[in-house]
């Protein structure tokens, strides 16, 4: 079957989440990676648990609690002030380097993004970055009130964009979505922005592994699920070769 859709992954996909750390640093200068790479791993873990204990709050709640927990275990005093400009980075976010290109090298696909951002924060972003006059849709989990990789979320695919399963190429540079993607039923391409080589390399040149280090092991490295997605490209460049087929 051919493909005639390829829906993006936000957070970490087409957007670079490590972007917030400019903000964490100016807030608190010296603690910036601590705080960026603790609240990253802690929001997505409590949209886990969420999911799991059936206690649905949006993305948004998720990752204002992430950061209270993360402040607060380092040990930060803040204001709401200080607070509220971290969270605003998450709606001005950096696009990845070659993201509008690959996303504009696809243009005779629907391109859409399936995110767990709730439906204002995704919206803002996108409009905030120009991804809006190029989006055929974005797509937030919001109304199924389950985070990914739950099967459901990946069913607001076909009921947005009417393609089935087989005809989507869904890409995430999360491993546990590109693998959650794929063990729905949807092609699935994983983009490896940290080779496992690159990994052991920056693991071993130091004793005390920094925080993006960490985060790079636990988040960027492909799990042991026994799934594994249909393709593996090292950035969104390839993207349209790939799809073409
Ligand atoms: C998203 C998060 C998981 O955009 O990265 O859905």
């Amino acid at each position: 079957m051919t493909i005639k859709a390829v829906v993006f992954d936000a957070y970490g996909t087409l957007y670079d989440v490590q972007s917030v750390a400019s903000i964490t640093d100016a807030a608190f200068p010296g603690h910036g990676d601590m705080i960026t790479q603790i609240w990253r791993l802690k929001q997505l873990e409590y949209t886990w648990l969420r999911t799991l204990m059936g206690r649905y709050e949006d993305f948004s709640v998720v990752t204002r609690d992430s950061l209270a927990f993360t402040l607060k275990i380092l040990g930060l005093k803040y204001d709401a002030g200080v607070f509220d400009r971290i969270m605003d980075k998450y709606v001005h976010l950096d696009l990845y380097p070659d993201a509008r290109q690959a996303l504009a090298d696809l243009k005779q696909y629907k391109r859409a993004i399936l995110s767990n951002g709730s439906s204002d924060m995704l919206n803002t972003l996108v409009r905030n970055t120009g991804l809006d006059s190029i989006l055929d849709a974005t797509i937030s989990i919001d109304s199924k009130r389950v985070f990914k990789p739950n099967p459901q979320t990946y069913t607001l695919i076909e009921e947005r964009l009417g393609v089935r399963p087989a005809e989507v190429m869904f890409v995430s540079s999360n491993p546990w979505d590109a693998i959650g993607a794929k063990s729905f039923g949807l092609n699935s391409v994983w983009i490896e922005r940290v080779s496992p080589e690159a990994m052991a390399e920056a693991c071993r040149k130091s004793d005390l592994v920094p925080p993006l280090t960490m985060f790079k092991a636990l988040r960027m490295q492909m799990d042991e699920l026994g799934l594994a997605p249909d393709h593996r490209v090292h950035g969104l460049a390839a993207l349209p070769a790939l799809v073409s087929g």
